[in-house]
């Protein structure tokens, strides 16, 4: 399989669940790929499960000299970048009445301002053929209890693929989003705990969560020149829950 050879990637959230399983996913694709994330520990144990292939840069998608040292380490190894994944993300629940400034702040740090500055900064690095991914979230769409800053954030998220589709114009860069629906990582059983997955599993009609590496797969077919017409899209990897 070799719809990646030669590409370099960028997967931020690259050390856990959606993006581990697209960074092994890209590199059994022929590319090579850097995570980023901020627990060490976590990046090193990911770079020795994906091989040579594999780079860990540590820091947050919140700090802009985290993401500028990024973007040095990639230019010093490969010199130019092809596919950015905005992967991180965080969320957690609080109702209505119960919100406060500093879980708005957080969220949005994390999922709107840090995927901004993710992409804002790899452009330098990029050119024609290019492909930057989103995560989206069918959270997005719905509404769910307890959601307010994590939807909104991947409202948010939904939108800049349109608007950076305009502001690419010209470049050959392509910009779209991926929306997954309950996917089992550490990021849902904190989220949602073990109860609020199956309620989740049993709300989407194929009456299940998704393997992280069934989201991988469809961020491979957006990494790659197998979606070349395709750009401010969201593609929707949740089993159809946001979709009846
Ligand atoms: N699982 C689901 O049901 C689901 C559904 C829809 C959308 N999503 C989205 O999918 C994406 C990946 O989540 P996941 O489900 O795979 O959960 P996960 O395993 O918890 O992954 C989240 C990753 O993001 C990283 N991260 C979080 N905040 C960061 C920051 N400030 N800077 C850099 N890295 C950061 C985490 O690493 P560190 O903590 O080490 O930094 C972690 O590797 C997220 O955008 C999430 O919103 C998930």
């Amino acid at each position: 399989m070799t719809r990646l050879n030669g590409k370099t990637a960028v997967i931020t959230g690259g050390a856990t669940g959606i993006g581990r399983a697209a960074a092994k996913r890209f590199i059994d694709e022929g590319a090579f790929v850097f995570i980023f994330g901020r627990r060490q520990e976590v990046l090193d144990a990911a770079v020795a499960e994906l091989g040579p292939n594999a780079r860990a840069v540590k820091g947050s998608v919140s700090d802009e000299a985290d993401l500028d040292r990024l973007y040095a380490a990639v230019k010093a190894e490969r010199g130019t970048l092809d596919v950015v994944f905005a992967n991180a993300g965080a969320g957690s629940q609080l109702a209505l009445g119960k919100i406060t400034a500093a879980h708005i702040d957080e969220t949005f740090d994390t999922n709107v301002k840090g995927v901004i500055f993710t992409v804002q900064k790899a452009l330098p690095l990029m050119g024609p053929g290019g492909s930057i991914i989103l995560t989206g979230s069918s959270a997005g769409t719905t509404g769910a209890p307890g959601m307010t800053a994590y939807s909104a954030s991947k409202a948010a998220v939904r939108n800049f693929a349109r608007t950076w589709a305009e502001d690419l114009k010209g470049t050959g860069i392509r910009v779209n989003v991926l929306s997954p629906g309950a996917t089992a990582t550490e990021l849902a059983k904190e989220a949602l705990g073990e109860e609020g997955q199956k309620v989740f599993a049993s709300m989407t009609p194929l009456q299940r969560m998704a393997d992280p590496a069934e989201i991988g797969a469809v961020a491979v077919f957006l990494a790659s020149d197998d979606s070349s017409f395709m750009t401010a899209s969201e593609v929707a990897v949740d089993g159809g829950l946001a979709q009846l």
